[in-house]
């Protein structure tokens, strides 16, 4: 294998068999020890310990990666979660989402997306103009997967989040795999908010309007969350979005911008 071959480096904890956490990187094939511990780490400073992290080492062979600068970043002060949640709408509908489309992702994402009522294990594929679900599977959805940054993109980002005092190492993984999202093709856009009871934050992103994120889309100690990607059919069907978010690669390669954080007045009316 020649050495500047890339390898996907993938880990999932578990306990009980449920899933803990998960996080993936993409590197050269010298730096995959390094990758596995860092991820390894990851893994045990989760606040409950997994009984089982599975860690899965796959070569890209010759794949090569699409490369995008990520998303601008902006925060949107909205007070609480039912705030957040009519202003993310109002982002939805500026990205091209339609007005029943955002509210059907909105609906299922509060009361539980899969067909059991519970979270999904991946995103809701949703149609842009109806709402209408379009994931293969309701229980499982589709999962994102093989995106990174590259390292000076990473630490570039951080200095810029930082800045604007986000240090979370959620936001940056999820700036990265919306930035991924928001450039398949025939996305209009993507809605979030964690399933993780501690963490109330969440996004709306596109390429129209960046990474727009709020504070609260759920009240604290809701452990319901998930993702909806709304895509427009005359641009690309499903099948072929499927592939290109389950299977290409995807490395973010610059920075964004991390504008100020902004109420929602200030936030609509700029765009005005
Ligand atoms: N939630 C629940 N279960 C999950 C899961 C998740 N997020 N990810 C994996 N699992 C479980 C499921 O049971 C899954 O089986 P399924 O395919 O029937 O759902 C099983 O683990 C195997 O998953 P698989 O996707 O084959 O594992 P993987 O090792 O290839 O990749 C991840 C696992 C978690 C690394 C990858 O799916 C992922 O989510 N990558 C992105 C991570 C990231 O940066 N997220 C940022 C979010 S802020
Ligand atoms: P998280 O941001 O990790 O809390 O995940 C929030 C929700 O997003 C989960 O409940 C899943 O429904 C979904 N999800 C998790 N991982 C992925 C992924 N890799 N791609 C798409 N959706 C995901």
């Amino acid at each position: 294998m020649p050495i500047d071959s890339l390898y996907s480096v993938r880990m999932r904890a578990e306990s009980g068999g449920r899933h803990l956490s998960g996080a993936e990187r993409i590197v050269a094939c010298n730096a995959v020890d390094a990758a596995v511990d860092e991820l390894i780490a990851r893994a045990g400073a989760k606040s409950r310990a997994p009984e089982r992290i599975i860690v899965t080492i796959d070569s890209l062979g010759l794949a090569t990666p699409r490369r995008f600068a990520a998303l601008d970043v902006i925060t949107v002060h909205a007070a609480d979660a039912e705030t957040g949640r009519a202003a993310a709408s109002r982002v939805l509908q500026r990205a091209g989402v339609a007005d029943a489309a955002a509210a059907a992702a909105m609906r299922s994402l509060t009361n539980g997306a899969a067909s059991s009522g519970g979270n999904m294990r991946g995103a809701m594929i949703m149609d842009s103009k109806t709402g209408e679900r379009l994931e293969p599977d309701r229980e499982r959805g589709v999962r994102v997967t093989r995106f990174d940054w590259t390292d000076g993109a990473r630490e570039a980002t951080e200095r810029v989040l930082s800045e604007q005092g986000l240090t979370h190492v959620r936001i940056r993984e999820a700036l990265a795999l919306a930035t991924a999202v928001a450039h398949a093709p025939g996305v209009v856009a993507e809605l979030c908010w964690s399933d993780d009871a501690d963490y109330t934050a969440g996004y709306v992103a596109s390429l129209k309007t960046g990474y727009v994120r709020f504070p609260f889309l759920k009240q604290a100690g809701d452990a319901r969350g998930g993702r909806a990607i709304f895509v427009d059919r005359s641009v690309c069907d499903v099948s072929e979005l499927l592939h290109h978010l389950q299977s290409e690669v995807v490395l973010v390669d610059a920075a964004g911008k991390c504008a100020r954080a902004v109420d929602v007045e200030s936030y609509f009316g700029r765009m005005s």
